[in-house]
């Protein structure tokens, strides 16, 4: 078998038409991710082969073909336009991961609208700003989060239907509407909606240092970077059966766990269940996995038990695993050589790249610890960040850049502007991260650059959390930053002073820390709560949280002078 190109080579003559050829793709012609994924699959003789086979916690099993998928996602189509829904409406998913979620997110980009997951732990607040926000005309759910949406749906007047995969019509109220993907008549032929290149696609909710979440814009000309990184980077062939453990909410689980594997026709298997080691190992000995796309946290959950259940399971199938979403210590990939036979492959990127921007490539020589290099077609460079400039020397800490202008780059924050406009700075886009890049190119995490709180590869926004306490008995302002954790990397803390009349007490912080757990999610809950007397605040009064989060991470303040300016 020849040899795959070497990472230089194709960095030398990288150009993205080499997806949209594979694709099928006509520039300026129509585009749409979800005929993509399913359709064009069956009309090149896919049809009959497994898209996803589905496991539940319990053990319970569904299979679906490729021919599957497109019939039932043209069912889930051609009902969401029967509702009146029109293109570009916001529809929202919000669901464990059940068949209904991947399916239904092809279905919403059929007809033309823009598909708006959400992770199904979020509670009624965290629902509620996103889903307001939005605008979102729909909603997709379970029974078992509807009590969730029907607190808030009297404050979102724009949510007309709230459509239940899994209930009976006589339980539901008004605007409620039943619909059983797998009963419903199935729709051989749609008419897809003709999306172009720059038809929004899917808004994702990401978290950043000020203000409530913003929802990240993508455009159907994002499977373009989403296919051929699943190729290049994951290393994904026709006959792979690809695992990737997160959950939809998150864009790893859509870019990833739907069009990228989808793009590139190969069987998915997803385990609708948490974080357990025995039941995973035992899925992917039962499912013959080959590539395997995880997260640091779960892998040093995995460390946590141990070696030993790793040999009482066959993992033989295994032959590439990557992981994303936090820094990967050269700890973990040492160890999946040693207990795998093969290293991690770190990966970086975000809600608003779309697609792997910077990663070890197959092939290339991994250096644990390090992200690796720039995907062909993408151009980073650490910042300095008083000029803008790309640093001069190797191994000097800056701001992650991208040059903007690939295919899956985010093409807006939904209603929000000047936020967009300020992630670009002398002609770069800035991620919000800074690293290092080493003699030979390979770029080395080095934190973020502002405040958000990466707990377990989750993005938690401090704005959100502070003000969802505010809602809480006895605060009267706080402070919510990252406090070092060994196996989630981050979690949040909170700095809390009371009202006159309260006093601290260990009932009052668990109060609080529940009622933030159920409003906002278990990810937001604050899993610390120190009350203070006051909090470090700017001359004009603006709280500054750096000094909090240096203490908790014992890091030097730096210059109290300046960050006390506003
Ligand atoms: O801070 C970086 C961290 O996660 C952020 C992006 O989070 P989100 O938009 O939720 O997307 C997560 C999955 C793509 C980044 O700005 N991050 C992501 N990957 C890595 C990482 N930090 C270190 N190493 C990584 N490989």
């Amino acid at each position: 078998m020849r040899a795959p190109p070497s990472y230089e080579e194709l960095t030398r003559n990288f150009d993205w038409k080499v997806a949209e050829r594979e694709l099928g793709y006509q520039p300026g012609g129509p585009i749409n991710i979800g005929w993509m994924c399913s359709d064009r699959l069956c009309h090149r003789g896919l049809g009959g082969k497994l898209a996803l086979v589905w496991e539940d916690y319990q053990g319970n099993e569904k299979q679906f073909t490729y021919d599957d998928v497109r019939v039932l996602s043209n069912t889930i189509a051609r009902f969401l336009s029967g509702l009146g829904i029109a293109p570009g409406q916001r529809i929202c998913l919000f669901m464990d991961r059940v068949p209904e979620l991947f399916i239904g997110f092809l279905g919403i980009l059929k007809m033309g609208a823009v598909a708006q997951p959400l992770f199904s732990a979020f509670g009624e607040e965290s629902l509620r700003v996103r889903l307001a926000d939005a605008g979102t005309s729909a909603i997709i759910t379970q029974k078992k989060h509807l009590y969730k949406v029907r607190k808030i749906r009297e404050q979102l007047p724009d949510l007309q239907h709230i459509i239940l995969v899994d209930a009976e019509p006589a339980s539901l109220q008004e605007r409620e509407i039943a619909f059983a993907m797998e009963k419903n008549p199935r729709i051989e032929h749609f008419s897809c909606y003709p999306t172009t290149a720059e038809s929004p696609s899917v808004l994702h909710y990401t978290s950043g240092t000020t203000g409530q979440p913003k929802g990240a814009q993508h455009v159907h000309y994002s499977i373009i970077s989403q296919y051929l990184t699943s190729k290049w980077v994951l290393d994904l062939r026709p006959e792979d059966i690809y695992w990737c453990n997160a959950d939809p909410g998150w864009v790893t689980g859509t870019s990833y766990g739907i069009i990228g594997p989808w793009a590139n026709g190969v069987t998915q298997v997803v385990l609708d269940c948490g974080f357990n080691a025995t039941r995973w190992y035992e899925f992917m000995e039962k499912r013959r996995v080959t590539v395997w796309y995880s997260a640091p946290t779960a892998i040093r959950l995995l460390m946590k038990e141990g070696a030993e259940i790793v040999r009482q399971h066959d993992l033989s199938s295994l032959r590439y695993l990557a992981s994303v979403g936090e820094p990967l210590n050269a700890a973990a990939v040492l160890w999946s050589q040693e207990v795998f036979g093969k290293p991690f492959h770190d990966t970086f990127w975000q809600t608003e790249t779309g697609c792997i921007v910077i990663t070890n490539f197959p092939g290339m020589p991994v250096k644990p610890g390090s992200m690796g290099k720039p995907f062909p077609g993408i151009t980073a460079a650490a910042l300095d960040p008083k000029t803008f400039e790309p640093v001069d020397r190797p191994g000097v800490a800056g701001l992650i850049a991208l040059r903007p202008g690939w295919p899956s780059q985010l093409r807006g924050y939904w209603n929000n502007q000047i936020g967009f406009n300020a992630k670009f700075k002398n002609g770069w886009y800035l991620c919000g991260d800074r690293a290092s890049i080493d003699p030979d190119g390979y770029f080395w995490f080095m934190g973020r650059d502002d405040d958000v709180i990466n707990t377990g590869g989750h993005l938690v926004g401090p704005f959100e959390i502070e003000s969802a306490l505010l809602g809480c008995p006895g605060v009267a302002e706080s402070a919510a930053v990252a406090k070092p954790d060994p196996v989630n990397m981050e979690v949040v803390k909170a700095y809390v002073t009371l009202k006159r009349g309260f006093q601290p007490s260990d009932d009052l912080e668990l109060e609080i820390m529940n009622n933030i757990r159920k409003r906002l999610s278990p990810l937001a809950m604050p899993q610390e709560i120190e009350f203070v007397d006051s909090l470090p605040k700017t001359r004009s009064g603006k709280i500054v949280r750096r000094v909090l989060r240096c203490k908790e991470f014992n890091e030097p303040v730096g210059d109290l002078s300046t960050i006390m300016e506003d």
